[in-house]
């Protein structure tokens, strides 16, 4: 298909899912990349991130889009997404630390793509991919339904003003797509520093279905073990608020 034709719509019984996404929950930023940030793109670019077929936007995975993350990782190994992976503060030493699962990140900022696989690249990491793009779409276009272990979503923009929470990126939309590409019994896990948010993500998962908190006694999980304490954590507690961690389980 040249670039100009457009896309066909979807047909009736399209086994392809489709997702909107009028409102996205990150906003358009400058994407120039420092001296070092640009070296890391021309070394590393080709080893970390995987390009996809873009939708109407840079930013936007397209419906059609499909990646073979077995030939992609080079073995067939289980798989954990994070979303929103940011300069890879939490990925990195993660990933690191399980050498028999495979990472794909996505993360919608050029430059902290940049930063991140610089980092995964003098540290010799090697089950790290980077999508540059939206998770949610990622999420949908890019995975078959039930093929990941663990999605982890640390420290989502808090989008603070009322106007702008349909913006935050855990909502019912959020659920439904996690959903469908997690396998049963795998998990969700989520941290904020801001506690509205985290009670509104409580309340979105709870009502969501297909999905169990696995502490249903107070709600909050124990801090996750395996985060390593990152920029937005120590900003939080040194403002005085509380990091709030969740683990949903994906129901059969
Ligand atoms: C506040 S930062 C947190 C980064 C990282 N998780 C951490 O804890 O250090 C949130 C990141 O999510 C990214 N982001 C927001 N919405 C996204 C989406 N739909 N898809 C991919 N990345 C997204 C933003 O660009 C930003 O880098």
């Amino acid at each position: 298909m040249t670039p100009s034709e457009p896309d066909p719509p979807p047909q009736p019984g399209d086994p392809r899912p489709r997702v909107q996404r009028d409102i996205v929950s990150f906003v358009r930023r400058s994407s120039r990349m420092n001296t070092s940030q640009l070296r890391n793109w021309d070394a590393w670019h080709d080893h970390y991130v995987v390009d996809v077929r873009r939708g109407e936007r840079d930013t936007s995975v397209h419906p059609a889009a499909a990646v073979d993350w077995a030939a992609t990782f080079g073995r067939v190994s289980p798989l954990v997404v994070e979303v929103g992976s940011g300069t890879g503060d939490s990925l990195i030493p993660m990933a690191s630390a399980r050498p028999d699962q495979d990472v794909v990140a996505f993360e919608v900022f050029g430059p902290a793509v940049a930063s991140t696989i610089g980092r995964l690249g003098r540290a010799g990491v090697e089950n790290v991919r980077i999508v540059m793009g939206d998770a949610i779409e990622g999420l949908t276009y890019l995975f078959p339904p039930a093929t990941i272990e663990e999605i982890w979503i640390f420290f989502p923009d808090p989008w603070h003003k009322l106007k702008h929470h349909k913006r935050r990126l855990v909502d019912a939309d959020l659920a439904r797509v996690a959903h469908r590409a997690v396998m049963p019994g795998g998990l969700l896990r989520l941290a904020t520093d801001w506690a509205d948010y985290a009670h509104a993500m409580r309340e979105v998962l709870d009502a969501a279905p297909g999905w169990i908190n696995e502490h249903p006694h107070d709600g909050w999980a124990p801090r996750f073990a395996e985060r390593p304490l990152t920029k937005y954590e120590h900003r939080g507690l040194e403002a005085g608020r509380r990091v709030h961690d969740l683990t949903y389980r994906r129901l059969p």
